[in-house]
């Protein structure tokens, strides 16, 4: 009997699950139709589609706005997992979310526009946008009016003007990025096999720099590391003596951002990996083949040391992007800003009224990162549709009293109670409060099935490292994935890996 029993809950539940999931699927497939806003509201322009815009699009109640979004990125990307797509572990669309699906489901249309926004001035509230894709028409060059903007343009790859780094290196922020180091990591393997290469030469070719042991720098070194350990030394067993990562930080240690303990951890991980870490070791120029750089010695003396490489990845932060800077460059409150535009505590840009900024082009007290640019993009979504209803309510409560002016008796006791219920809604919708950013903690990938976690919990700090830690990791960033259609690639490029091995092939 209990046998039996248990077997109708299991095919119930199976049923249920099957039907949920099929139910969710149809609707992401089939969203409903959606209304045109109506052209007498506001227009608010979102720039950028990354986690600052998206998670401002994603709760934002469209019907109150004409909203236009425009970007020259027609997808969402999830940075975190982007490390693990330059050795192929993840392939890059498994990560991506394309904007057209968002705006989709959202409850009223939103434009799109595939562009850059050149300039923003201010005085005329437009914004400037040139389309730099490939293929372009007759117009690629325009202007889109704005009552309210919203600046999420992220910020540019630093590179404190050392020359040579654009020309010579790769960076890591975008999908392109990380499709152009998958390729020249097996350039340089295939180079450094060719027939009758020298030894200086294939050394150099195997040599894997990357500049900056900030969490970037450091993923980034993990992943390579685990390419070479797991794959590449099978395949191709010349370059076994000879693939070396070294990791070069100009502090005298990486990942400042983690507690002592964690460091300490990451840097004994890595030399068990066989990274080399290079730390009070400046770059100050990038030629072709090799970085010179500035080393510290113990003494307190400088040494200028070139290093050959046959990759060189450079991850040394944050820039700010040029329209960013002459948007700054036009507000007198900005002039003391230089790492981006300075807000106050609702994110409206110091010196004006109806521009906002989000995530890493906004100088908030926190660091730049997803997590403060996503609860940002929330925290404005709440205070716009706050916005919007508080609008309502008034234009409902300027028409009540006209109507209570001209009512009698018992229809003019009953706009009063009319009245009164709006003044109520009216206080409890203009209660939103400042931003305030809720930090969850930090996580970083170390290589070698290793992570690193300072993690905030109950007002307290836990600091781990460990395969246990990177069991976390994978389980929080899979469920953190933008969609269930991301989750399941994802995890099924994981267990694609793990049976087959990494891609080796250089395209
Ligand atoms: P972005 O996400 O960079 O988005 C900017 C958007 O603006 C893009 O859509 C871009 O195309 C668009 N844009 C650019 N220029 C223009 C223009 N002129 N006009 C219009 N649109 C424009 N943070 C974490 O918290 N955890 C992590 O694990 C983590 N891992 C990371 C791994 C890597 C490799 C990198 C590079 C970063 C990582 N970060 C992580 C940091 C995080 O990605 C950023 O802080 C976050 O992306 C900032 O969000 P944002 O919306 O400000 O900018
Ligand atoms: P970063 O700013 O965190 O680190 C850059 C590092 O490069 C610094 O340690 C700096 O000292 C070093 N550097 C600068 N110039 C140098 C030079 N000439 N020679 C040698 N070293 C030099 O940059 P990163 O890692 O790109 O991160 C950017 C932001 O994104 C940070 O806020 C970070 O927290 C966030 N992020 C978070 C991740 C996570 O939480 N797992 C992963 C990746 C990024």
């Amino acid at each position: 009997r209990f046998f039996r029993w248990a077997y109708r809950l299991t095919v119930l539940s199976g049923l249920g699950l099957t039907g949920y999931l099929g139910y969710s699927i149809y609707i992401l497939r089939h969203p409903e139709e959606q209304i045109e806003p109506d052209p007498s509201k506001k227009t608010l322009v979102i720039l950028g589609t990354g986690w600052g815009s998206v998670s401002l699009l994603k709760k934002l109640d469209t019907e109150n706005y004409n909203v236009v979004v425009i970007s020259p990125r027609n997808f969402f990307l999830f940075t975190p997992l982007l490390p693990s797509c330059t050795t192929g572990l993840i392939e890059h669309r498994s990560i991506m979310e394309p904007i057209r699906n968002i705006l989709r489901h959202k409850k009223a249309t939103v434009k799109f526009f595939e562009a850059e926004a050149t300039k923003i001035d201010y005085e005329k509230r437009v914004v400037y946008i040139s389309d730099d894709s490939e293929i372009k028409g007759d117009v690629s060059h325009t202007v889109v009016p704005f009552d309210m903007l919203v600046v999420g343009v992220g910020a540019e790859n630093a590179t404190f003007g050392i020359p040579g780094v654009r020309e010579n290196s790769c960076f890591l922020k975008e999908v392109g990025d990380a499709q152009k180091i998958r390729k020249r990591i097996m350039d340089c393997v295939e180079t450094a096999v060719f027939k009758d290469q020298t030894d200086e030469e294939v050394k150099r070719l195997l040599h894997m720099v990357v500049v900056g042991g900030g969490p970037t720098g450091v993923e980034f070194a993990g992943e390579l590391q685990d390419f070479f350990e797991d794959d590449l030394r099978k395949w191709i067993p010349e370059i076994q003596d000879n693939f070396h990562v070294t990791l070069v930080e100009a502090l005298p240690n990486i990942l400042p951002m983690f507690s002592k303990q964690l460091i300490e951890y990451t840097e004994s991980s890595f030399k068990e990996e066989k990274i080399t870490i290079r730390t009070k070791t400046m770059v100050k120029n990038v030629t072709e083949k090799f970085i010179e750089a500035e080393v510290s010695k113990p003494d307190g003396t400088k040494e200028l040391e070139k290093i050959p490489y046959g990759l060189l990845v450079w991850a040394t932060g944050n820039a700010v992007r040029d329209v960013v800077r002459d948007l700054m460059g036009q507000i007198p409150a900005q002039k003391d800003s230089r790492r981006g535009l300075a807000v106050n505590e609702f994110l409206v840009v110091n010196g004006t009224e109806n521009i906002w900024a989000v995530g890493d082009c906004a100088i908030t007290n926190y660091a730049p990162t997803a997590q403060v640019a996503g609860q940002e993009g929330a925290f404005l979504a709440r205070l716009f549709n706050t916005m919007a209803r508080t609008e309502e309510i008034e234009s409902e409560l300027k028409k009540l009293s006209v109507a209570q002016s001209e009512a009698k008796g018992e229809d003019r006791d009953r706009v009063l109670d009319e009245i009164k219920e709006r003044q109520r809604q009216l206080r409890r919708t203009k209660q939103i409060g400042p931003f305030q950013y809720s930090h969850q903690g930090s996580l970083a990938y170390i290589g070698k099935e290793r992570a690193v976690a300072d993690i905030s919990w109950l007002s307290g700090n836990i600091a781990s490292g460990g395969t246990m830690t990177y069991l976390f990791w994978r389980s929080a960033y899979l469920s953190m994935c933008f969609s269930a259609r991301n989750r399941v690639l994802v995890a099924t490029d994981w267990i694609k890996a793990k049976i087959f091995g990494r891609d080796v092939s250089r395209e």
